[in-house]
């Protein structure tokens, strides 16, 4: 089933936020709402999020720094996927690759070369997700001691080919 991506309005909000991760994955993620307040607190991370959907129903979250000046090690960018959340029910079911490989065509379109992430680097969390989706460590770690990861994104000419 196709992924879109879509903004939260008044229409959509409720469905959205009842989104959950199982409770063991808290940890790696939060809730729906703890990323709006998130992005509410830090304006200056310029959050930009969209809700997944698998056809008509709500199945996750994403947001990104989107084209942030870099204040390491707190702010990573110019870009940054900052939350993926794929609700309990719907995980396993490629709808978290597919949200993340159109995020990272859409930063491609503005223009982004490398798409980062950070992930805490424990059992039962998403490294291994990031991993297939070609993402690599940078060597580096965030303030909190989260492995940072990212995915090389090749930019093309008017032609789609990739310049000389
Ligand atoms: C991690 C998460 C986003 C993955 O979403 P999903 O829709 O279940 O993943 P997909 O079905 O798209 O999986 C894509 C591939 O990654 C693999 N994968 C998924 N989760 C994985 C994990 N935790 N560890 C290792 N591999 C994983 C899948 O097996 C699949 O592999 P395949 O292509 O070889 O079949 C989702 O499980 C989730 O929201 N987890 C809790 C929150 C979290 O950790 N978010 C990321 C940190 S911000």
């Amino acid at each position: 089933m196709s992924v879109t991506l879509r903004e939260i309005t008044d229409a959509n909000r409720e469905a959205v936020l009842a989104l959950r991760v199982a409770p063991e994955q808290e940890r790696f993620v939060g809730s729906v709402q703890g990323a709006l307040e998130d992005a509410a607190e830090y304006p200056h991370a310029k959050p930009w999020y969209r809700a997944a959907y698998a056809g008509d129903d709500p199945v996750g979250f994403v947001m990104v720094s989107w084209n942030v000046q870099p204040q390491p090690p707190d702010i990573i960018g110019p870009w940054f996927l900052w939350k993926v959340i794929i609700d309990r029910r719907y995980q396993g079911h490629g709808y978290g690759a597919e949200a993340v490989r159109q995020v990272a065509e859409l930063v491609r379109a503005e223009g982004a070369t490398e798409l980062l992430t950070s992930y805490v680097p424990e059992d039962g969390g998403p490294a291994g997700f990031y991993q297939r989706l070609g993402f690599v460590p940078t060597g580096e770690l965030d303030g909190n001691g989260e492995v940072i990861v990212d995915l090389a994104l090749l930019q093309t000419d008017s032609a789609g080919r990739p310049p000389a």
